[in-house]
């Protein structure tokens, strides 16, 4: 089932994800529904919030053509999607400066500076607890989603002369979020 996408201004995106107590059918769902969402909105990843909902589970898919040359093979060991539930990120390593945007600040994007590597603790589909280690794109959107799940957004991570750029277009979302 495609879950309409929550977009900035409503609270759900501002709460903290509650912790997945048992991988149930009932999540699995949720899962499922999240992956359909994300790929009908064309995005690369998708966090409970974004869906209001606040279980700690989040969804990326990156196309390894969008990955870049050197950061493919590492990142070939991760099968797509990744489905990410509990997620902890344990290490950062480097940096990376790229675009950045959000299925819930549509046409919104800034160059926002991550790190370049992390490594994340994760419980799977299956309920199996496992790490995995990504760079590049991958690396960023895991960030990003761990951020969603932590109720930290894209505007956060701007700079003061990047967020006044986009404040016609924040202020449009935040007037829309409150008229539903
Ligand atoms: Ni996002």
């Amino acid at each position: 089932m495609i879950l309409p996408v929550v977009t900035f201004g409503h609270d759900i995106l501002r709460q903290k994800a509650k912790p997945v107590a048992e991988v149930t059918d009932a999540v699995r769902q949720l899962v499922r529904d999240m992956l359909e969402s994300m790929y009908a909105a064309k995005g690369v990843g998708l966090a409970a919030e974004q869906v209001g909902r606040t279980e700690s589970v989040c969804v990326i898919d990156v196309p390894r053509d969008a990955e870049k040359e050197d950061c493919r093979e590492g990142n070939a060991a991760i099968a797509m999607p990744l489905v990410l539930i509990n997620p902890e990120i344990t290490a950062f390593e480097g940096r990376q400066r790229n675009e950045e945007g959000c299925l819930s600040f549509p046409e919104i994007g800034a160059p926002i500076t991550r790190a370049d590597k992390v490594t994340v603790d994760y419980t799977d589909r299956e309920g199996v607890r496992r790490t995995a280690t990504a760079r590049g794109l991958l690396s960023r959107a895991i960030q990003h989603e761990v951020d969603h799940l932590n109720g930290v957004l894209l505007v956060d991570k701007m700079s003061p002369i990047q967020k006044m750029s986009v404040a016609g277009q924040l202020k449009r979302l935040q007037k829309n979020a409150r008229a539903e």
